[in-house]
C-alpha cells in the first residue's frame, strides 16, 4: 500500500516525538521513502541521527538547504511527495500554519505542498481545548488540512485528557486511507468476519478454526478505498480496524440478529464468517460433569443467515464465502445458487497456507454466470483487495 510513495515526516517538539521514531520505522517497514524536517524545538526531544538512520535520508531542519546544489529545499521535497504528516504537530505549528507563517523549514514547505497534509495533534489538554487551538484546527480543516485527533490518557504532564497523539497503527492506518484512490466513496459495505461459539456448558463450546483475518482484510482495504464499513465479527483477537463501526457477537443467533437488523442501511454485504452450522438443543447452565465414558450432545442446526439475505436483499449485491476441501467450484456454484448469492469466493482448506488463520490466502471468484477468476496465492490485504475489485465490477 505505501510501498515506493514519498512520505515527508514533519516532527515539532513535543514529547511524543519518540513516538515518531516509530511511526518512521513502521513507514520504511511498509517500503515507504520518507524524508524527516524536524523544527529547531524537535531536536529537543530527539536527536535527528536516530531519524537519519533509520530512513536513510539526510534530516532537514534548515530553511536555507538547498538540494541538488540549485533546487530550494522546502520546494524540491514538497514537489515530490505524496503526503506529508506532521506527527507530533504541537500548538504552535498549529498556530503558525493557520496563521500563514513560515518561519522555518517545515512550516514554509506545508505551505509549498499540494499534497494531503495530515496533522496528529500532540499537546496538554487544556492547550488542546482552548479556544485559539480549536479555532486554528478548524479553519486548517476548512482550507483542506487532515487532522488525526488526539486520544485521551495520562499526558507527559501528570494530567489526564485528550491531548495524546493517536496511536502510531492508527496514523499509518490514516496516510494509507488518504493516499489510497477512493473508488468506493459513497458505498456501504457490511462485512461479517470470524467464527461463531455455540455453547454447550459454562466453559465449553463448539467453534472453528476462524481468526477473523480474511473478514478484517476486508474492511480495512473497503474503508481505505472510500467506503463506510460495519463488521459484524465473531469473537477474534483483531483489533477493529480504523475507522470500521464494529458489532461484537458470540454466537450465530447473535449475528444473525445483528445482520439483519443492520443490513438494510448497507449497498453491498460480504459474509466471510465461518458461522457454526450447528449449536446445541439445549444448553447446560452448570458444567456437565465427566461420570460417563460417552457423552452425547444433540445438536441442532443454526439458520443460515447468508440464504436468509439471499431470499430478502433486493437489489443489494451479496457476497458468500464458501471454505471446500473437494470439487469446490462446482459445490462453490450449488450454494451461490441455492443461497441466492451474486459472488462466492471459494477456498480450498485443503492447502494449509491459505485460508484459516493464516496470513495468506489463495481463492477462486465465483460469478452467477457460472464463470470464475483465480486470485493467486497473497496477503490477505491484497486478495481483499482483488475481492473489492471484483465486487466493483459488479456495481
Ligand atoms: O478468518 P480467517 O482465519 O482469516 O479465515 C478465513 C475463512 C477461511 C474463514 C474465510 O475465508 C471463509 O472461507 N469463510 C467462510 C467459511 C464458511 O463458513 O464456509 P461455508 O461453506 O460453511 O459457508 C458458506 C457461506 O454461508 C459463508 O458465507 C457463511 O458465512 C454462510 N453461512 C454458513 C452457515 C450459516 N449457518 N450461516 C451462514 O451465513
Amino acid at each position: 500500500m505505501l510501498k515506493n510513495k514519498e512520505i515527508l515526516l514533519g516532527i515539532t517538539g513535543g514529547i511524543a516525538a519518540y513516538k515518531s521514531v516509530l511511526l518512521l520505522r513502521k513507514l520504511t517497514k511498509a517500503k515507504a521513502n520518507v524524508n524527516v524536517i524536524m523544527t529547531e524545538h524537535a531536536k529537543q526531544f530527539v536527536g535527528p541521527l536516530t531519524f537519519q538512520t533509520l530512513s536513510g535520508n539526510p534530516v532537514t531542519s534548515d530553511l536555507f538547504t538547498l538540494f541538488r546544489s540549485s533546487e530550494i529545499g522546502h520546494v524540491a521535497l514538497a514537489d515530490k511527495a505524496d503526503l506529508l504528516v506532521i506527527a507530533p504537530a504541537t500548538a504552535n505549528i498549529i498556530g503558525k500554519i493557520a496563521n500563514g507563517i513560515g518561519d522555518d523549514f517545515l512550516t514554509t514547505m506545508v505551505m509549498a505542498t499540494t499534497v494531503p497534509v495530515l496533522f496528529a495533534p500532540s499537546m496538554n489538554v487544556h492547550m488542546y481545548h482552548s479556544p485559539i487551538v480549536q479555532s486554528n484546527i478548524e479553519k486548517l480543516k476548512s482550507f483542506g488540512y487532515f487532522f488525526i485527533d488526539p486520544i485521551e490518557g495520562e499526558l507527559a504532564c501528570k494530567v489526564d485528557g485528550k491531548g495524546r497523539m493517536a496511536e502510531v497503527d492508527d496514523i499509518l492506518e490514516e496516510i494509507a486511507i488518504l493516499i489510497h484512490q477512493k473508488d468506493l466513496k459513497n458505498k456501504k459495505i457490511l462485512i461479517t468476519a470470524g467464527p461463531t461459539l455455540e455453547d454447550i456448558d459454562p466453559v465449553r463450546f463448539i467453534s472453528n478454526n476462524s481468526s477473523g483475518k480474511m473478514g478484517y482484510a476486508l474492511a480495512r482495504m473497503a474503508i481505505r478505498r472510500g467506503a463506510e464499513v460495519m463488521l459484524i465479527s465473531g469473537p477474534s483477537n483483531l483489533d477493529i480496524p480504523y475507522k470500521a463501526k464494529a458489532i461484537k457477537v458470540r454466537t450465530a443467533d447473535e449475528m444473525s440478529e445483528a445482520v439483519m437488523k443492520h443490513y438494510t442501511n448497507y449497498d453491498i454485504i460480504i459474509k466471510s464468517a465461518a458461522v457454526a452450522d450447528f449449536k446445541t438443543k439445549s444448553y447446560s447452565q452448570h458444567k456437565i460433569k465427566k461420570i460417563t465414558d460417552n457423552l452425547t450432545i444433540e445438536l441442532t442446526k443454526n439458520q443460515d443467515i447468508l440464504k436468509n439475505l439471499g431470499s430478502c436483499k433486493g437489489d443489494r449485491l451479496l457476497v458468500g464465502f464458501a471454505a471446500e476441501s473437494e470439487n469446490f467450484i462446482d459445490n462453490a456454484l450449488g450454494k451461490l445458487r441455492e443461497k441466492g448469492v451474486d459472488l462466492m469466493v471459494v477456498n480450498d482448506i485443503s492447502n494449509k497456507k491459505i485460508g484459516f488463520q493464516s496470513d495468506y490466502n489463495e481463492c477462486h471468484l465465483i460469478f452467477k454466470d457460472g464463470s470464475t477468476r483465480h486470485i493467486p496465492f497473497m496477503d490477505k490485504d491484497r486478495v481483499a483487495d482483488d475481492i473489492l475489485d471484483a465486487i466493483k465490477s459488479l456495481i
